[in-house]
């Protein structure tokens, strides 16, 4: 079978919009977190420019964590099962913690890692997603900050790849298959 070949579709999101709506949500986070000890936790590799920009937009003292996570099996689609490729190296415990994530589709990545987290008793655990995908849901996840809510395409740029490529887009568009 021939290799399938992409090309870029039209933008969905520009870097303007990026930028407006990440200042919104560090301005929320530092006032949900005035006070605390928060510990901001990126999933590699796709949260990397978000967290990146979500950091600077807090105005609070924080700390930083990075973990990677991967769905076993050999399918493209989640399976539900996560497997801790890195660990983070702090202890939770008694922490604010918040998880920033590139997306949610499933939420199968992210329910299994938050009971997995909730297991090492954090003071809070909260989710912040870039893009949110409620449509594909298969378990009940509601992130507490969503960047944009998007519909069922697939896109790209901004930390999101396809087979790895394409992270590094300042903004967010899909691909579409070239017959
Ligand atoms: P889920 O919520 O467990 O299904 O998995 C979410 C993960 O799937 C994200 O962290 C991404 O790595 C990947 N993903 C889901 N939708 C897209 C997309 O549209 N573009 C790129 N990656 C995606
Ligand atoms: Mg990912």
């Amino acid at each position: 079978m021939a290799e399938k070949k992409y090309e870029l579709g039209e933008l969905l999101i520009s870097e303007e919009q990026i930028r407006t709506r990440v200042e919104e949500l560090g301005k929320q986070i530092s006032g949900d977190y005035r006070g605390k000890d928060l510990l901001v936790v990126g999933i590699l590799r796709g949260s990397v420019p978000f967290m990146a920009d979500l950091i600077r937009a807090i105005d609070n003292p924080l700390s930083i964590d990075f973990m990677s996570v991967s769905s076993y099996g050999a399918s493209t689609k989640s399976s539900g099962v996560v497997r801790i490729l890195k660990d983070m190296e702090s202890n939770i415990e008694g922490k604010d913690v918040l998880i920033v994530e590139d997306i949610i589709d499933s939420g199968l990545t992210l329910s299994y890692l938050k009971e997995a987290l909730l297991a090492r008793k954090p003071a809070s655990l909260k989710i912040a997603t870039f893009l949110d995908k409620p449509a594909r849901r298969k378990v009940e996840l509601t992130p507490d900050y969503v960047g944009f809510p998007v519909e069922d395409v697939f896109i790209v740029g901004y930390g999101l790849d396809l087979d790895q490529k394409y992270r590094n887009l300042p903004y967010i568009t899909h691909v579409v298959e070239v017959k």
